[in-house]
């Protein structure tokens, strides 16, 4: 899947592609980016430094070794071509889920619903009816305009015990109609 960039120069074109385990690095620093730039305007220093702590290649290594599926979006915001965000499909306890991140300056061009509908793909080849996220404050927009509903607020639990604020979103999934024989 390819799309152009708007407002970024003539380079600027993006693909989603399914991640690698050569690419966990590159999503790693797109990950910390968007947290960064993004994610902090919404949340104290001690939450942001918390959710980064374990922003490692390791993480998307380990999750990648029990199913979970990457997909990247890549690019050229300037002279350098580079994983502009990554979103993601995973089931737990039996919900298919997502997230998706974006770096700060790649941000508002259409990558991150790019990326979400690569793992709504995802998610509806593995036969899900819906699929959830627990969305950070900086995303729930984004989700919105997506297909989302909000399902209630609540907490998510970061690896340190300290709770971030988050709203539980759920989106109901279509399967493509397919074609009968006849047709
Ligand atoms: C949420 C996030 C992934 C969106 O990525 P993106 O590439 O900017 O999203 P898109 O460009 O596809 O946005 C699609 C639509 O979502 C809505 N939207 C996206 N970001 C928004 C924002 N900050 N405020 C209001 N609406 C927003 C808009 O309707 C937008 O369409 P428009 O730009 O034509 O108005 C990005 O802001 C991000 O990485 N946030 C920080 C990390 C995070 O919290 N991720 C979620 C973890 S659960």
């Amino acid at each position: 899947m390819s799309a152009g960039v708007p407002g970024l120069t003539s380079r600027s074109s993006f693909e989603v592609r399914l991640a690698k385990l050569t690419d966990v690095e590159a999503i790693a620093a797109a990950h910390l980016d968007s947290i960064h730039t993004i994610g902090a305007v919404y949340y104290a220093p001690a939450i942001v430094s918390d959710w980064c702590a374990r922003v490692k290649g390791d993480l998307y290594v380990s999750a990648m070794t029990r199913g979970e599926v990457f997909y990247i979006a890549v690019g050229e915001p300037s002279d350098k071509r580079e994983v502009l965000g990554f979103s993601s499909h995973r089931i737990y306890e039996r919900e298919h889920r997502t997230a998706v991140y974006v770096r700060g300056n790649a941000a508002r061009l259409g990558i991150g619903s790019a990326l979400f509908r690569s793992a709504e793909a995802a998610a509806i080849s593995a036969g899900a009816t819906s699929i959830h996220v627990d969305a950070s404050l900086a995303a729930v927009e984004f989700y919105e305009a997506n297909g989302f509903d909000e399902v209630g607020r609540g907490e998510h639990r970061l690896w340190s015990g300290r709770s971030m604020a988050c709203v539980f979103m759920r989106k109901r999934l279509v399967r493509p109609a397919t074609r009968s024989a006849a047709e």
